[in-house]
């Protein structure tokens, strides 16, 4: 009788999972598969590198999600926060694919607020990939500052 309910909300569990997880960007460098294994067990890896900090920043973050109940190993943890701090460190953030962003990683990269997030996806949606900075600044109710302070880093 409950198979059915049970199935639903295994896949509402991990849709949203794994199509965040097609979205982030992810460095190949030491420490990746360390970090695949242990930070995409309670949330999408989206949100795992969803800050760019320092590496007190990520130690930080580590402590906290083991308080959550995250394990692994010494030698695990360290390498995962040498993968963190040299890719998602303070001065190392990563470009904004803007075409292909989640809400949450264009609210961690371009500083937006949530309702800005989600007119940004809504505008996409309805006219198509933006393609130049000046196509950013058509969208209602977001300010042009926000964009051109990342301009950099957006990639179209
Ligand atoms: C045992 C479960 C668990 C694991 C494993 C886990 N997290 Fe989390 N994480 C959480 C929970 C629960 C939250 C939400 C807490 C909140 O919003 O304050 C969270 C939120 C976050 C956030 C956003 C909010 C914040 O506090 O910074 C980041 C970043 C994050 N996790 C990074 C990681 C990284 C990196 C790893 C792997 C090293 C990881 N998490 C593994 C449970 C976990």
């Amino acid at each position: 009788m409950c198979v059915p309910r049970l199935t639903l909300t295994a896949l509402s569990l991990l849709l949203p999972a794994a199509s965040a997880w097609s979205q982030v960007q992810l460095p190949d460098s030491p420490g990746r598969s360390e970090f695949e294994k242990l930070c995409r067990n309670c949330h999408e890896l989206a949100r795992s590198v969803s800050k760019q900090q320092d590496r007190d920043g990520w130690l930080a973050t580590m402590s906290k999600m083991t308080a959550f109940g995250m394990k692994g190993s010494e030698d695990e943890h360290r390498a995962i926060v040498d993968y963190l701090s040299r890719n998602f460190g303070a001065d190392a953030l990563p470009p904004i694919k803007i075409n292909e962003a989640s809400a949450i990683e264009l609210d961690s990269g371009l500083g937006l607020r949530r309702s800005q997030a989600a007119r940004l996806i809504a505008h996409r949606e309805k006219n198509g990939k933006f393609k130049s900075l000046a196509d950013l600044t058509k969208i209602p109710g977001i300010e042009a500052a926000k964009f051109e302070a990342k301009k950099d880093r957006i990639l179209f």
